[in-house]
């Protein structure tokens, strides 16, 4: 019998692939339009828009839904989007989001206000200082308690659900401003809930949930395994049961009362989601970090992106040697492989900002930090 395995004689010319060539061009493009793209996002050049689930800025991604995982949008920023929203107060339209779910995660950093989330149906009670996450294919809605509003600066690594083939977004309830395209012709349940709509071109577009979906991931949620390991199979059945335990128990708001400050190296942080201890959060490191009045931080890189919103005060962060200005409530971001470092230009305020950071990066191989130089208040 003729052997399969034999090497035949390539036919002459051999034909060429091109892939290193195009994978090295893409990076350059990207890289170049990362580049151009704004590091410093000026709070009032991003418009409010209303959606299903929010009232709502999108600083880093266009609203378009096209997110084309990991292409940049608006900012140099690729594994998630970074958002605001507000709740607005009592007697206005608005006092609480939509409710719908993800299978991504989902962090909320709370700017002001206080309000409670409903988890699944679970209460958690959150305040202005505290992060509020929302765990994996949660259901979830924010309902604002105070006559004030609440704002609600907020990551999803909407990507990354696009990326890995899983559903986006289920809607269970539109947010009560929302309203469906003016040719459209609203669909609704047997008691009144809305469903989704047919548009003008006949098409119906159901947004809320996936009947299938959820019947699969409750049937999954449901799994628990007791025995002792015996095979690397039953490794896996034993992961399945802890991530169930993990995602039961796991707390879903940090409050900032108990989240103790540091004075690092890099200057004065409040570390809320690390990899180092047991987290709520998967996908993202965050932390508070507070400047002097006139000081500076101190000067790292990392391979991981980050993405900080500026809660108070004036200065400016050095990039690469380039340097960008901000002030309160500008989102700055710091694209992979940056050099950076942070500056309050202020003599007499002291200048917060909030900074979250994906964790992806830690998983792939590339995490922790390459300290470059220490803050001026770092005492060793
Ligand atoms: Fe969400
Ligand atoms: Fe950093």
């Amino acid at each position: 019998m003729e052997k399969q395995t034999e090497r035949r004689r390539e036919a002459e010319p051999v034909q060429m692939s091109r892939v290193i060539e195009n994978i090295r061009r893409d990076f350059y493009e990207q890289n170049e339009k990362a580049a151009s793209m704004p590091h410093v996002m000026k709070y009032d050049s991003v418009p409010w828009l209303q959606h299903a689930q929010a009232y709502q800025k999108f600083f880093t991604a266009h609203d378009s839904g096209e997110f084309m995982g990991g292409r940049m949008s608006r900012m140099p920023i690729r594994t998630f989007t970074v958002d605001e929203q507000i709740l607005m107060s009592k007697g206005m339209e608005g006092v609480k989001s939509g409710s719908h779910r993800h299978y991504v995660e989902a962090l909320f950093y709370i700017i002001e206000g206080k309000g409670y989330e409903i988890h699944d149906g679970v209460r958690y009670d959150w305040e202005a200082g505290d992060f509020m996450c929302v765990p994996t294919y949660c259901n979830h809605q924010h309902v604002n308690v105070t006559g004030k509003e609440a704002r609600l600066f907020f990551s999803v690594p909407l990507h990354l659900g696009q990326f890995m083939g899983l559903s986006l977004i289920e809607q269970m309830e539109a947010h009560a401003n929302y309203r469906a395209p003016d040719d459209a012709e609203v669909l609704r349940g047997s008691g009144g809930e809305f469903l989704g709509y047919k548009g003008a071109d006949g098409l119906e577009l159901r947004l809320g949930a996936d009947k299938d979906d959820e019947a699969r991931m409750n049937e999954r949620r449901s799994r628990d395994f007791t025995e002792t390991s015996r095979t690397t199979y039953d490794r896996y059945l034993q992961t399945l049961a802890e991530q169930n335990r993990w995602r039961r128990e796991v707390p879903h708001v940090i409050k900032g009362k108990e989240a103790p400050w540091e004075n690092t190296r890099m200057g004065r942080i409040k570390q809320y989601l690390s990899p180092y201890g047991p987290s709520p959060m998967l996908f993202y490191d965050a932390f508070i970090q507070e400047i002097p009045p006139g000081g500076r931080s101190g000067k790292h890189r990392h391979v991981a992106e980050e993405v900080h919103k500026i809660l108070s005060g004036r200065g400016y962060d050095v990039h690469n040697g380039k340097r960008y200005d901000w002030e309160a409530e500008d989102v700055v971001a710091i694209p992979v492989n940056t050099e950076h470092q942070h500056f309050n230009a202020d003599p007499r305020r002291t200048a917060v900002f909030v900074a979250l950071q994906s964790r992806l990066y830690y998983y792939a191989g590339h995490g922790g930090i390459e300290h470059q130089e220490d803050a001026p208040e770092w005492k060793g």
